[in-house]
């Protein structure tokens, strides 16, 4: 008998390891997400390249001027460079001279992100790190004369915990070889032989990232892109084979239902639960990813509905993924840092909240607007965790969703003591807080209330 039971154990363990997936989306959907992902809930976006030099309108820049011929664009370049200059004159003008990628992991760290997606390439084809496969349109031939990518995965990996992953972009606006795939109707890929899988192997191998963000897949199918081959290979094969995350967009007909988590359109929000693990890349300059030289203070936006995304977000059983666009000269502007860095104070408070949280059975309030929940299974039983995003005058907060019971109890995350609360005649409780001395505030913007002994 027991011989009988170590060989089944056996045979499990051959069959368990045995897992090898398939270039199929049935396979490839059916692989668990490494947990860090879920975990970790927050990201911090970098758009950096050479569009970080006109830093005009957006990381679009090189499209709104030659292929959309927006006009505001041609005038720009009209009124301020000769009339032979390209937009391949840009990338000796992206020096990256003041790069310290130890400084930007410490400020990352400050942040309380769990990883960070860097722009590898983007549309415009520019490789910000030194490839075989791109020559003189890479970040170690021309601009910086450095591999901004590793240097940056270096310095995370060696100051912090945070995971690091390449955002990078199939497509390019006017890669002749891409064109040229198009014009017949992608029956052919070149473009993808030559290019788009050899830096995408080349990304994996230099520097085992954590997670892949792929982009520019919408003009075609995932077939085109060979999408199903490079993700088994990845999943069964590769040095990040048991880490590696990846999002959804792979092709047209991939973008919000295959791959690993879903990220279907930038900002996606949807305000209500999901079966599916996704996330919201969001920028915090409403107008642009990439750095702009004429954003405004008030095109920032604020902590307080920063932090709102950030909840609702999560509370629907999404991560977040926060952009900054760095300066040509490798700078995080000072108003994003500001702004990662109080979000770092405000997760000291209220990290019990976010890190490791699941769904709850609500999302949001059911009576009271702009309260969201998260939960988590604590020692003594299921915690309930609400945001709320003002401070109310009146000293009442009435939660219509939770039911309490008779071991009810209710704290505020980073202030010591107990608050009484009254159940609802018809459901929910109200809870009162006490007049609290500023100085004893535990934080700004969005407090959280922990309700331990809730029966639903
Ligand atoms: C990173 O953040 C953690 C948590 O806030 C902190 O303990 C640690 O000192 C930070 N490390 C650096 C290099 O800033
Ligand atoms: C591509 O498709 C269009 C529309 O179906 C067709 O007119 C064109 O001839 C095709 N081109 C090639 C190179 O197959
Ligand atoms: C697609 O991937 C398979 C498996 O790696 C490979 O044999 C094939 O050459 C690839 N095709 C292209 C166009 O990259
Ligand atoms: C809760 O969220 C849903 C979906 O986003 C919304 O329709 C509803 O109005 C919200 N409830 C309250 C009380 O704000
Ligand atoms: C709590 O644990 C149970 C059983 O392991 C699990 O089904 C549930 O999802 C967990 N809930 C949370 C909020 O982690």
């Amino acid at each position: 008998m027991a011989e009988v039971r170590l060989f089944c154990i056996f045979l499990l363990l051959a069959v368990c390891t045995a897992v090898r997936y398939e270039p199929n989306w049935e396979s490839l959907d059916a692989r668990p997400l490494p947990s860090w992902y879920d975990q970790g809930k927050i990201g911090i976006f970098l758009h950096w390249g050479v569009f970080s030099v006109p830093s005009y309108g957006s990381e679009w820049f090189w499209w709104q001027w030659q292929g959309q011929k927006i006009p505001a664009v041609v005038d720009f370049m009209k009124q301020n460079y000769r009339a032979d200059f390209t937009y391949a004159d840009f990338a000796p003008m992206f020096k990256a001279e003041f790069y310290n990628p130890d400084q930007w992991a410490d400020i990352f760290n400050a942040s309380g992100a769990q990883y960070v997606v860097l722009t590898t390439k983007h549309h415009e084809g520019f490789c910000n790190w030194p490839t075989k496969y791109s020559w003189n349109w890479n970040a170690g031939d021309v601009g910086p004369k450095r591999d901004l990518v590793g240097d940056l995965a270096n310095s995370i990996r060696k100051r912090t915990n945070i995971h690091f992953g390449v955002y990078h972009s199939m497509f390019e606006w006017f890669n002749p070889l891409f064109l040229q795939d198009q014009a017949n109707n992608f029956t052919t890929q070149n473009f993808v032989r030559d290019k788009t899988m050899p830096e995408l192997y080349e990304l994996v191998n230099n520097y085992e990232p954590d997670l892949i963000w792929s982009d520019g897949d919408w003009m075609t199918s995932y077939d085109y892109w060979n999408a199903t081959n490079f993700l088994a290979w990845l999943y069964n094969d590769s040095p990040v084979k048991d880490k590696i995350v990846v999002n959804d967009r792979w092709g047209k007909d991939a973008r919000c239902k295959h791959g690993g988590f879903l990220d279907c359109d930038d900002s996606y929000n949807p305000g209500i639960l999901q079966k599916r693990k996704w996330e919201n890349c969001m920028h915090l300059d409403k107008y642009s990813w990439g750095y702009r030289r004429r954003m405004k203070y008030e095109d920032v936006l604020g902590m307080q509905p920063l932090l709102q995304e950030v909840m609702e977000t999560i509370s629907c059983g999404g991560n977040i993924l926060i952009n900054v666009g760095p300066t040509s000269y490798g700078e995080i502007p000072p108003i994003f840092e500001e702004r990662l860095r109080q979000m770092g104070d405000w997760l000291k408070v209220n990290g019990e909240a976010i890190y490791g949280s699941k769904p709850w059975s609500h999302q949001n309030d059911t009576v009271t607007p702009g309260i969201w929940y998260t939960s988590k299974n604590g020692s003594t039983g299921p915690v309930v965790y609400a945001s709320i995003p003002q401070w109310p005058e009146n000293g009442e907060v009435f939660l219509g969703a939770p039911t309490p019971s008779s071991s009810t109890k209710v704290t505020l995350l980073g202030y010591p003591k107990t608050f009484d609360f009254n159940p609802g005649v018809s459901g929910g409780l109200t809870i009162s807080i006490p007049p609290i001395n500023v100085n004893d505030m535990p934080c700004q913007w969005i407090w959280v209330f922990k309700l331990e002994g809730i029966k639903n």
